[in-house]
């Protein structure tokens, strides 16, 4: 991946950011809570909120280290970065914000306390040169908490399938996100010690998450990631995929109309010695 890859997929995330995390969707907060909750903040701490997006670990995060602490959140989305910044602003927390490459970020050696990164880790060029320049960033004693996406939700494997026509090769990757070196805790974990980090432990969770019907899902999918997909579609081709996953989601509706994904989340805690 080059760095106009990595340029476009700030892009695609600008194009996001005004809807990011804002449709009535418990998603990043709520895995950010559990984050944080196994990261143990204390009052005080220096952190760094890699991939900050619009904020969902980086406004807890600031709650947890106090007055006393603080928050750095960076990301390569200006789009993101502009928006959050603003609500640092309206929200007066200790908390800053800067465009920044998460794959090395520009920031002095051993300057905090812990390192948090949901869900950008698998968007990097190189995701262990990442974590080894993460690595570097923390304290001795520090620790990194990362978020990354477990098994695919079976039920949902006909939904994925609409868009796989639709993927050019230079993004087949993005189809394989949870391959390789993600593929298990075992793999990740392995990946994480040979970036230096020691003690490193990694749990997975499946949580339920639901959408009102399969349109709220349709629309949330725009807001997110998933949002390059839909993209590939050609503009004459967009109805037709519209309607095929509408069709696809159908059978999954439970009784009240809704559709819930079940969607694994491993966490992923490590150390600098
Ligand atoms: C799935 S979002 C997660 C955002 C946030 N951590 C959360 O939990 O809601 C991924 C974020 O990573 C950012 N990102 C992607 N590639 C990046 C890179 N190379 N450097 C910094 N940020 C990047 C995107 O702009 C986006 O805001």
């Amino acid at each position: 991946m080059s760095t106009d890859t990595r340029q476009a997929m700030a892009l695609l995330f600008d194009r996001t950011a005004e809807t990011y995390d804002a449709l009535g969707v418990d998603f990043f907060g709520v895995f950010a809570e559990e984050l944080l909750d196994r990261v143990d903040l204390v009052p005080g701490e220096q952190v760094l909120d890699v991939g900050c997006g619009r904020g969902a670990v980086l406004f807890p995060a600031a709650e947890r280290v106090g007055a006393g602490g603080s928050v750095l959140g960076i990301d390569l989305s200006a789009e993101m970065i502009r928006r959050t910044a603003k609500d640092i602003e309206a929200r007066g927390v200790n908390a800053s914000v800067s465009l920044m490459d998460a794959q090395e970020p520009t920031l002095a050696d051993a300057s905090f306390d812990a390192l948090l990164a949901s869900f950008v880790v698998f968007f990097l060029p190189d995701p262990v040169a990442a974590l080894r320049s993460w690595h570097r960033l923390l304290k001795p004693g520090g620790r990194a908490g990362v978020t990354t996406f477990g098994a695919d939700d079976p039920r949902w494997a006909a939904v994925r399938e609409v868009f796989k026509p639709f993927v050019p090769p230079e993004l087949a990757w993005t189809l394989t996100i949870r391959a390789s070196l993600f593929a298990t805790v075992e793999s990740f974990g392995q990946a994480v010690e040979s970036a230096g980090f020691t003690g490193v432990t990694s749990v997975e969770r499946v949580c339920p998450v639901k959408f009102a019907d399969p349109v709220h899902w349709i629309d949330w999918s725009w807001s997110q990631g998933q949002r390059m997909f839909w993209e590939l579609v050609p503009e004459n081709r967009l109805d037709a995929v519209h309607q095929a996953v509408l069709a696809e989601l159908e059978p999954l509706r439970e009784p009240d109309g809704s559709v819930v994904l079940a969607q694994t989340v491993r966490y992923t805690i490590a150390h600098r010695g």
